[in-house]
């Protein structure tokens, strides 16, 4: 199957050989070329070139371009995606000045999607998460990650991850899995924190580990939540089982959870909204990816992540959306690319690189993602006739994505 573009007013983030992943200065670049042409077959980007220099291609699929931008597909290092029902009552109560800590403390919050979960079918989750993964796949995602954590038992952290199994199988987009079973102390051990770890470390890991459910391990280091030390146990725990650790930290305060993951050889380290100068240092030289989250700063009214400083560093950084039903109700990553430049101060460059190249790195599709490059995927958005690729995070508001191919089909 050859599916062949024609007319590209410009193609985006083109790369010869694609680098694993952008730092600093690095990242300020976004190689593209101009009217141009991308012959697709079997999935897989074949070849492209200028319009002058077209070859002959006859009786293959065409869509003519004109006027519009072509770019590799989102890479969505950072999900919650399958969880059961909403928590817009939350919402309403922080807009009424009650705070997420609080609303938490109060059997609100990760607990609450817990309750909903536990008393919700596998068929169920699986339709209601459905519909958010093709939402997102029509949004230009074409890679995503998907953890667990609104479980907070064993049959129910496996149930969200056979559901992401399921979607996996069933939908062109690539998932990867993340068991996330330290997302918070389930009511069943209040008070009793070592025991849930136990269940954790003696129960969960092993069984998900034996069906295969997950591809990384993760935690919650937080205040009220986990420590650096159970990070340390829990992430000692997951390299048993070859699961590499993709962390949340530093979302409230700044713990020591970024050494911890570096010292771990975490993949990623996500949230970093509050980040030390020591935070900083920890991932110089590292491979660790820091991921920033800008919708769910956005949603909860809290610090954006410092992209500008990390980058100014000399260090990568990714961008992904949180999508969940407390913190970030949204999995659109073309409003995280414009946060992004809007809040965070990234250009639309370091922004696109983040939300591809280096997003793909978060989940280890390097090899595969987030480059227009011979061999990759063929993932790719078709913009709608714009002016430049500055207009994507420019008219935030306005959806400006045309078609969506994934492995080199039209969804
Ligand atoms: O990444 N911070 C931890 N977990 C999720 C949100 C949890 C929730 O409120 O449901 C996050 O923001
Ligand atoms: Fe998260």
């Amino acid at each position: 199957m050859k599916l062949l573009l024609t007319n590209i007013k410009e193609l985006l983030q083109v790369r010869e050989t694609a680098p694993i992943m952008l730092s600093g200065l690095e990242m300020k670049e976004l190689p593209t070329l101009k009217n141009g042409w991308l012959l697709l077959e079997n999935g897989l980007i074949h070849s492209f070139g200028k319009m002058e220099a077209i070859e002959g291609f006859s009786g293959v699929n065409t869509i003519d371009c004109a006027g519009k931008i072509v770019l590799p597909t989102w890479c969505d290092s950072h999900t919650h995606l399958v969880y059961a029902g909403n928590r817009e009552q939350e919402f309403v109560d922080r807009i009424n000045g009650h705070s997420y800590k609080e609303i938490a403390e109060n059997g609100g919050g990760i607990l609450n999607s817990a309750k909903k979960l536990q008393n919700t079918s596998e068929t169920d989750l699986y339709n209601q998460s459905a519909k958010r993964l093709e939402e997102v796949m029509q949004l230009g995602t074409g890679a995503i990650e998907i953890k667990s954590g609104y479980g907070l038992t064993t049959e129910a952290e496996m149930k969200m991850l056979r559901v992401a199994k399921q979607l996996a199988k069933n939908y062109p987009i690539d998932i990867k899995t993340t068991f996330l079973g330290a997302h918070a102390i389930p009511s069943k051990y209040k008070g009793n924190k070592e025991g849930y770890l136990n269940l954790i470390c003696e129960e969960m890991l092993p069984k998900i580990a034996a069906e295969g459910l997950a591809d990384y391990i993760d935690i919650f280091c937080e205040e009220g939540y986990f420590s650096v030390a159970d990070t340390n146990r829990i992430l000692s725990e997951g390299k048993k089982y070859e699961l590499q650790p993709k962390i949340h930290a530093n979302q409230f305060t700044a713990l020591g959870g970024i050494a911890m993951g570096v010292k771990h050889n975490a993949l990623s380290v996500d949230h970093l909204e509050v980040l030390t100068d020591k935070d900083i240092n920890a991932l110089k030289g590292s491979r660790t990816m820091p991921v920033a989250l800008p919708s769910c700063s956005y949603f909860l009214s809290i610090p954006y992540t410092p992209g500008r400083k990390l980058i100014d560093a000399g260090l990568p950084l990714a961008l992904a959306t949180d999508y969940n039903p407390g913190s970030t109700p949204s999995g659109n990553m073309n409003f995280v690319v414009a946060t992004a430049c809007i809040k965070m101060k990234l250009t639309p460059e370091e922004a696109i690189n983040a939300a591809t190249l280096n997003g793909a790195y978060a989940m280890g599709l390097s090899a595969t993602h987030g480059s227009i490059t011979k061999g990759k995927k063929a993932n790719l958005i078709i913009t709608k006739e714009i002016p430049s690729y500055g207009y994507l995070p420019y008219a935030f508001g306005s959806n400006l994505i045309d078609q969506v191919i994934l492995n080199g089909d039209v969804i």
